[in-house]
């Protein structure tokens, strides 16, 4: 089944979650893009008021053009649902995020949301974590310090590019994708990682999660905690 008509399955069944006056999280990618869109068509129809906070440039610019109204962080605080996708999901609900390169803003957003919403299609589904190298975001003046202790910790970093530049997130960053398929302590893995002075943030999203929307043909399948 095309992964697309998956992930636009996902994306229409978690507007079920919204309702009207809700403050909203907006992911990034292009399973968000596809809510982000159809979350538009639902406001321009008049049928419902929300605000939102963009978790990336190029999201905010699109809510933009669906006709959503923005907030900053700041201005919302505390929001009632957010919405995202993710590059794969286990059983026990934990992620990894971060393909696009958003997952530091995401996180934020993630974590001061009351309820996380998770849309995917199925082939993001897997038994264990890690075939998906995980992306950390680290600042520049660190990250080949950084990427020498990674690569004494055998995980295999390759700093990410973009064409021949290396590859800058919002906030001015750099990306190293790691190796953590054979890791079998993500927690303990992640808190090391973290401890690491320059890593930004992490792509594991270990307890963020409250429900992921799996596209399944053109029908979903909800896991919940
Ligand atoms: C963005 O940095 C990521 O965390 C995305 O949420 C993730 O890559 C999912 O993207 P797709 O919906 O495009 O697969």
């Amino acid at each position: 089944m095309d992964a697309d008509i998956e992930k636009k399955a996902a994306a229409a069944k978690s507007l079920d979650w919204i309702r009207d006056g809700m403050l909203v999280g907006l992911g990034s990618g292009s399973t968000a893009a596809h809510m982000i869109r159809e979350l538009g068509k639902k406001v321009a129809d008049g049928g419902l008021t929300i605000k939102a906070v963009p978790s990336s440039d190029e999201t905010a610019e699109l809510a933009q053009n669906a006709g959503i109204q923005l907030l900053t962080l700041e201005e919302a605080g505390t929001l009632d649902v957010n919405i995202d996708g993710a590059d794969e999901f286990d059983a026990k609900l934990q992620l990894i995020k971060g393909g696009g390169g958003a997952h530091l803003r995401e996180k934020i957003v993630a974590h001061n949301s009351k309820f996380n919403i998770v849309i995917a299609d199925s082939g993001k589904q897997v038994e264990r974590l890690g075939k998906f190298k995980l992306p950390l975001e680290t600042i520049p003046f660190a990250t080949k310090n950084i990427m020498t202790e990674l690569d004494g910790m055998g995980l295999s970093p390759v700093l990410r590019k973009k064409g021949d530049d290396v590859y800058r997130t919002d906030e001015q960053n750099y990306i190293v994708d790691i190796d953590v398929f054979e890791q079998n302590d993500l927690v303990a893995l992640n808190h090391r990682l973290i401890q690491i002075p320059g890593v930004v943030e992490t792509g594991l999203f270990l307890d963020t999660t409250d429900v992921i929307i799996m596209g399944k043909g053109e029908d979903t399948v909800i896991f919940e905690k």
